[in-house]
């Protein structure tokens, strides 16, 4: 199975939990402003965060590129001061392709004095073991 852990990022967050995750999988940390090319990929973890309760326009424009011929599944791992922020025009994207959505993690970032000290060593954790259970669930290619 061909699984890419991507992220988009203004503040970093989102390269520190995928490259976390990355290392805890043992691949490697991809940042999605390069448009890497998704042709047959099977899984993307796609990190990234919330920004006046939306995802990245960059990161919405890409995923407008996408196609389910060329790419499978996607599972989510969002972070924002609230924790409960969803990239809601994303997943709407991402359902109009009839890209399969296998599973969505939020955890906190931090705005301003909202959340200070997040994502900390636990938030981490939590994405890392939401990638290892996505990635163990959905690993049925030889
Ligand atoms: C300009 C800006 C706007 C934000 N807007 C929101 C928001 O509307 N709701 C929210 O819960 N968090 C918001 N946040 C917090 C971010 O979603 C959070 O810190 C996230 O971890 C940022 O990810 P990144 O560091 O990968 O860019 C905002 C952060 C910034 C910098």
């Amino acid at each position: 199975m061909k699984t890419v852990i991507g992220y988009m990022t203004k503040t970093k967050h989102s390269e520190t939990i995928a490259k976390a995750v990355a290392q805890a999988v043992g691949l490697e940390a991809v940042n999605m402003e390069n448009k890497p090319t998704m042709y047959g990929v099977d899984l993307l973890i796609l990190v990234s965060g919330i920004y006046a309760k939306q995802s990245m326009p960059e990161l919405l424009e890409y995923a407008r590129t996408w196609k389910s011929a060329n790419f499978q599944k996607v599972a989510l791992i969002t972070s924002s001061s609230s924790a409960e922020q969803r990239p809601k025009l994303l997943l709407q994207i991402l359902k109009e392709k009839y890209i399969e959505i296998v599973g969505e993690c939020r955890v906190k970032g931090n705005f301003l004095l909202i959340s200070r000290g997040h994502p900390n060593e636990k938030d981490i954790n939590t994405a890392i073991e939401f990638a290892q259970k996505v990635i163990a669930e959905n690993d049925t290619v030889e």
